[in-house]
């Protein structure tokens, strides 16, 4: 008889932000554990009730900086428009921002348990000419389609209102979910 796991499921949000998505989560999904990573630290929300489930870590994820969790042990890794706000901020005379890129995925990888994933929401036009590419390097299994607005943070939110505007002249604004499948033996980011 297969044994039934206890463990909650875990799911970890890098680059939060305000944390809105997961805060509203954990309230209404009580059987999961909701993990954030965010450099700014905690949000000043002195009315905002922290929910149990949810625990807020000050931190980043770099090509140096690792995910404070153990290898195989997150269910789900959400990067939502954090990437291409390290994109933006991105400065290195010795890497491509693609190699660094390739290190964080690796990075969030790691942490994946086997059958985890990995979603990443971005607009179209970063989706299409940096994360793609980087995807095909790892050999990575994703599938791309335009974001649902219920599973949009503020930033995907504004986004997807811009898009809305006027879709033909804005298509590469349109906020897309990048569901990627873990790769085997991802390397690791030293701690
Ligand atoms: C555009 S905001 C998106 C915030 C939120 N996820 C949302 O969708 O509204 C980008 C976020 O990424 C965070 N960030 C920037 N560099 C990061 C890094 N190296 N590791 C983790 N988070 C980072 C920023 O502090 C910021 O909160």
């Amino acid at each position: 008889m297969n044994e039934i796991s206890q463990e909650k499921p875990r799911l970890a949000d890098v680059g939060a932000g305000f944390g809105e998505l997961f805060i509203n989560r954990a309230k209404t999904e009580p059987e999961k554990s909701f993990l954030i990573i965010e450099p700014l630290g905690f949000p000043d929300l002195p009315t905002q009730e922290m929910p149990k489930n949810l625990t807020w870590i000050k931190g980043r994820l770099t090509d140096k900086e690792a995910l404070p969790f153990q290898n195989g042990s997150v269910d789900e890794v959400n990067l939502n428009f954090s990437l291409s706000t390290m994109y933006a901020d991105y400065q290195s005379p010795d890497q491509e921002f693609g190699g660094y890129l390739q290190k964080i995925l690796r990075e969030a990888f790691r942490v994946l348990k086997d059958d985890g994933r990995l979603i990443v929401r971005e607009e179209r036009g970063f989706c299409q000419d940096v994360l793609r590419p980087s995807l095909d390097e790892l050999g990575a299994d994703f599938r791309m389609t335009p974001a649902q607005k219920k599973d949009l943070s503020l930033t995907g939110q504004e986004m997807w209102a811009d898009y809305h505007l006027d879709p033909k002249k804005n298509q590469r604004l349109q906020p897309m979910e990048v569901v990627i499948t873990k790769i085997a033996n991802p390397d690791t980011v030293e701690a």
